[in-house]
Formats: C-alpha cells, sequence, structure tokens
C-alpha cells in the first residue's frame, strides 16, 4: 500500500524520513539484504542466499505498494537507505485474514538511534488502518536488541521453536513466537 512520507528527529539530531519502498529502490534494496545479511546472525538469509535481480526486486516492490494487504516502510537517513520493516498479510484465507507478519532489518551503522522503534510504531498504525487485529513475528531467541525493541512496543511472547535455526558453525537456536493485538494500546 501507498502511504504518507513521515519525518522524524533520531537521538544523534539527524532527520530520518519514512516512506514506502518504490520500484526505483530496486537497486538499493538488493544491496541492503545482502549486506544487512552479512552484519548479523540474526536474519533468515545469507549474503550468498539475495538471488533477486533488478527486475525481480523492482516486480516486487510494485507488487507490495500495489498490495492494499500489505506495506513495506523504508528509513532513509541523509538520503541513504538506513533499513525497512513490512507488514504482510498471511494469504488469501479467511482464518487467517486478521492476522499480519512483520520483518524489520537496519544497516549496523542505524542501530540504537530510535529507527526500529519509529518503524514499528508507522507499520502498527498501517496495521490497524487495513484491519488486522494482530501482527506476528519471530525471533532468534538470543536477538537480545530485537527482543528488548518488540517487547518495548507491546509485543508478548506466545512460543518457542526449538532448533528452529542451525547456523554454520552447527549450533542450533531457537526461536521465540510473539504477538501484538492491536485492540490494545
Ligand atoms: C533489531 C533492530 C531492528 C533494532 O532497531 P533499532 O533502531 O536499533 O532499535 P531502537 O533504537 O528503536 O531501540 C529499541 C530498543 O532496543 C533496546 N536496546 C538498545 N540497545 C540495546 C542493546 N545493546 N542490547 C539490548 N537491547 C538494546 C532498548 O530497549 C531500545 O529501546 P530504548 O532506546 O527506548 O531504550 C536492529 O538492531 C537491527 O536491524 N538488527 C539486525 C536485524 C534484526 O535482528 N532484525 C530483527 C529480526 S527478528
Amino acid at each position: 500500500m501507498d502511504f504518507d512520507v513521515t519525518t522524524f528527529p533520531l537521538r544523534d539530531g539527524r532527520l530520518c524520513t519514512i516512506r514506502p519502498a518504490r520500484p526505483e529502490d530496486a537497486e538499493d534494496m538488493i544491496r541492503y539484504m545482502a549486506e544487512t545479511a552479512g552484519e548479523t546472525p540474526f536474519l533468515l538469509r545469507t549474503p550468498g542466499e539475495v538471488h533477486y535481480t533488478v527486475e525481480q526486486e523492482r516486480e516486487l516492490l510494485g507488487s507490495l505498494l500495489a498490495d492494499p494487504c500489505s506495506a513495506m516502510a523504508a528509513a532513509f537517513v541523509d538520503g541513504k537507505l538506513a533499513g525497512n520493516s513490512c507488514i504482510r498479510c498471511l494469504g488469501p484465507k479467511r482464518k487467517t485474514r486478521h492476522r499480519c507478519a512483520f520483518a524489520i532489518a537496519l544497516y549496523r551503522e542505524y542501530w540504537g538511534l530510535g529507527i526500529g522503534t519509529a518503524l514499528i510504531e508507522r507499520l502498527t498504525g498501517l496495521a490497524r488502518q487495513i484491519g488486522y487485529e494482530q501482527i506476528d513475528l519471530e525471533v532468534v531467541a538470543d536477538n537480545e536488541r530485537a527482543l528488548a525493541l518488540y517487547r518495548k512496543c507491546g509485543f508478548t511472547e506466545t512460543g518457542r521453536r526449538v532448533r528452529a535455526l542451525k547456523f554454520d558453525d552447527g549450533s542450533y537456536h531457537d526461536e521465540l513466537l510473539m504477538v501484538r493485538f492491536l485492540g490494545e494500546s
């Protein structure tokens, strides 16, 4: 879906702009997916698993922009892409259309400035506007920064997927399932 641009001050005084990701962001987005995947072990994708062509990415961003049940919000600082976050419907089935899935990642240099909080609040407003009743997400259990962000933003833990991920070093990692109910604060 399309939505209004918003701007807010970061903790370091710079301004951050949040706007819908658009087809013309395709190249930046592909670079962002590969680079952020290399900056943290907590994203599902590894840098080598980003296979989109610019054309495919352009098409995906266009279809998300046209989809009234999804929103992809990109954050920019000094005109540069700092991160991205989205809500997406879980499919066309009537029994799951009250909930949406959530994902977020920022370049490491923009962590700790309040962008994660702002993206979640922006997307929560859009999720309510669409008519979702809850936002669901999964987070690696040892991703303390993300967990702190989600708890602060009103998400609560509902379950644990044991050994959901296996890293290249052979270690297993659980995922926590979290939900934010939108009827509440
Ligand atoms: C997780 C992520 C989105 C957080 O975004 P952010 O912009 O850094 O978050 P904010 O600055 O809004 O801070 C949110 C909260 O994190 C917590 N936090 C900050 N630094 C922390 C740290 N070093 N350790 C643990 N928690 C910390 C604080 O509670 C903070 O809230 P507060 O500043 O109001 O006290 C970002 O770190 C990121 O992109 N990480 C890599 C990708 C990822 O893990 N995505 C989530 C996958 S489920």
